[in-house]
């Protein structure tokens, strides 16, 4: 007779490493205590799960949710409710806040407000700029801290080391994978004048052209190659770099954006506007087709949001004066289970790139996979139910989406954290029980 689970999944096709199974899960002490659990077995509770896909808790290793910063966009509670509601047990925050989180003192307060305010598990990037590259090395080390996130073009903002003198700098301070944004910035400042403001919205993927990109990606593989330092490849954005990415596979891992993998220019900029302005930017059909036949071929390790809130006053502002960036940690979930059923990559497929791809890319210790003495993080989906993605719906306080209208099928219908439901049909339950992700040092 075994001891009594705290919680018994029961019923549910389970999204193994190794496959699908119709499985009974046990839950002990917040872990995966076993798979295969007679139906029968003793528990505290007992969630029925037939008809629904039970997953290892969802992770979106990329969402910017400006905190410190502007709360009237977002915030640490309501982006990690958002997450929640949109099935992600854990995200990964970018440090281009406003002040960034740059040094010890800032780090100390963001591991502290966000272990206590967090709704989900939460990672914490720090941003690598020219001044404090000796103290890298000992703040990627630092508790829930994901990796040294840096923009080596740049967006949204005071965040920069463009030149490579610096960046060896920062690649020789620190052993774990760097994340990148990867764009050229002297490219970027040249072509900057060819363009007078109030063009069309489409103009930003002419300014910030394919070569940006793969410029600022060769130059990147070159001084990962020339120090040893691993480098994950934020949104990679063009069909160029993930040929060329393909021949880095022992320095280099990659993450492409769901909004690569949806929207197409230039349809995406007359209909959205500045709702479609990101950086990189969404591009033509042959990036989009080369993004999928990546996902498929296996050179993209994780797939993120890029959730990147601004004020719809800032979005509506004329090119090039808009604001980039899109939100998405909602929405993330809802729209690749949506992919899912259209047929672009499987349910296996999807769980790799958004759960057991960022916790190996990152290190992240206890998550990644649905088997014992993990975590016990499950994000419960059902893949039959369709449902129109509505603005209302959206709890970051900026208030918009740019999937809005959209009819999906697949959705997440519920969450939980370390043996406990956190959310369930749209209602976010209880108090926030997000803990700092711990990752390998
Ligand atoms: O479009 C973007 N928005 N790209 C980035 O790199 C940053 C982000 C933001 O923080 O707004
Ligand atoms: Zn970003």
């Amino acid at each position: 007779m075994t001891e009594p689970y705290d919680l018994l999944i029961r019923g549910g096709t389970a999204v193994l490493p190794w496959g699908m199974e119709e499985t009974n899960i046990g839950v002990r002490d917040g872990r995966i205590a076993a798979l295969g659990v007679p139906a029968t077995a003793a528990a505290a509770q007992v969630i029925d799960a037939a008809g629904l896909h039970v997953l290892p808790g969802l992770i979106d290793p990329h969402v910017h949710l400006r905190d410190p910063g502007d709360a009237s966009v977002e915030t640490i509670p309501t982006g990690t409710k958002a997450a929640l509601l949109g099935g992600l047990a854990a995200v990964f925050d970018m440090p281009n806040t406003a002040p960034s989180i740059t040094d010890a003192p800032r780090l100390a307060w963001k591991q502290d407000y966000a272990a206590r305010e967090s709704y989900c598990d939460i990672g914490l990037y720090v941003g690598g700029t020219k001044t404090n590259i000796a103290e890298l090395a000992a703040l990627e080390l630092g508790a829930g801290v994901c990796a040294i996130k840096i923009f080596a073009g740049s967006s949204t903002g005071d965040l920069m080391v463009e030149d490579d003198e610096h960046l060896e700098l920062v690649m020789r301070s620190g052993r774990r994978r760097i994340a990148y944004h990867s764009e050229d910035e002297y490219r970027l400042q040249a072509r900057k004048g060819m363009f007078k403001r109030g063009e069309p919205y489409a103009r930003h993927m002419e300014w910030r052209d394919e070569e940006c990109a793969f410029l600022g990606t060769r130059r990147l593989m070159a001084l990962a190659q020339a120090t040893g330092r691993p480098a994950h490849i934020l949104h990679v954005s063009t069909a160029e770099e993930l040929a060329y990415l393909k021949d880095f596979r022992d320095i280099a891992t990659c993450e492409v954006l769901l909004n690569h993998l949806t929207q197409i220019a230039p349809e995406a900029y007359e209909t959205l506007g500045g709702y479609a302005v990101m950086n990189p930017p969404i591009r033509g059909r042959r990036h989009y087709e080369a993004a999928w036949a990546a996902i498929a071929d296996g050179t993209v390790d994780t797939v993120g949001s890029d959730h990147a809130p601004h004020s719809r006053a800032k979005k509506e502002l004329p090119w090039p004066d808009c604001a980039a960036g899109l939100t998405g940690v909602q929405t993330l979930v809802p729209v690749m289970l949506d992919h899912v059923n259209a047929g672009r990559l499987s349910l296996p497929r999807l769980v790799d790139l958004m759960c057991a791809g960022p916790a190996r890319v990152y290190g992240a210790l206890g998550k990644g996979r649905l088997a014992a003495g993990y975590d016990a993080d499950f994000t419960l989906v059902d893949m039959q139910r369709r449902r129109r993605i509505e603005e209302s719906w959206i709890v970051s306080p900026c208030g918009w989406t740019p999937f809005a209208g959209m009819q999906v099928t697949g959705w997440p219908v519920g969450v939980i954290l370390r043996g406990t439901m956190a959310m369930r049909e749209d209602e976010v339950l209880g108090p926030p029980r997000g803990r700092l992700v711990r990752f390998r040092g």
